[in-house]
């Protein structure tokens, strides 16, 4: 790991912070009466899913789907698959995608056609960082942590090339 190329973006303080700032927010906007669906994006989401379930005081399930839209490098493939799917139905459930970045949108409108054919109740998303002039397809994101420029970042889940998602700050990795 290289660590001189990295530059601190948002530090962990901030992110801690806006997390519970978001889960306030989703506690006050969903009923109590019925459990939240937190469908964790592996793998770039793992971290912001597990601190932002623990920042909701509602019952929630967990779930987990894998999909890959980009290679190695750091420009998508333009191509989006299935790897893991869910373990439970989400029929009739609020659902709410947990995803690390939203940059073109591509993942993540490929993934509301998906999820939309099994009759979810409702289904929204919660995005840690969005790039929003990067944008190919629209999404709308009920939940954004922090808009960032047009720079590659790493750490607090998301990586490059399968390295820095254990840093606790989300940095640039600059050429
Ligand atoms: P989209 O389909 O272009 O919106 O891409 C979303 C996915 O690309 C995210 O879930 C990330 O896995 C990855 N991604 C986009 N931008 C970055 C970045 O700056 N750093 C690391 N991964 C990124
Ligand atoms: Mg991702």
């Amino acid at each position: 790991m290289d660590k001189s190329k990295l530059r601190v973006l948002i530090p962990a303080e901030q992110i801690h912070a806006r997390i519970q700032e978001l889960g306030r927010q989703i506690t006050a906007d969903y009923p109590e009466e019925r459990p939240i669906y937190l469908l964790c994006i592996l793998k770039g989401a793992v971290l912001f899913h597990a601190d932002l379930a623990r920042a909701i005081d509602r019952s929630v399930r967990m779930d987990f789907i894998g999909i890959s839209s980009y290679g190695k490098g750091k420009t998508s493939s333009g191509e989006v698959k299935l790897t893991k799917d869910l373990d439970t139905s989400i029929e009739s459930a609020d659902v709410l995608i947990v995803e690390d970045i939203v940059d073109s949108g591509v993942t993540l409108t490929y993934l509301m056609h998906v999820l939309d054919q099994r009759r979810p109740r409702s289904i929204r998303i919660a995005a840690l960082l969005d790039k929003p002039e990067r944008r190919l397809r629209p999404v709308q994101v009920a939940y954004v942590g922090f808009q960032i420029p047009d720079e590659f970042v790493v750490g607090y889940g998301l990586d490059y090339a399968e390295e820095y998602r254990n840093l606790r700050d989300v940095c640039v990795l600059e050429e």
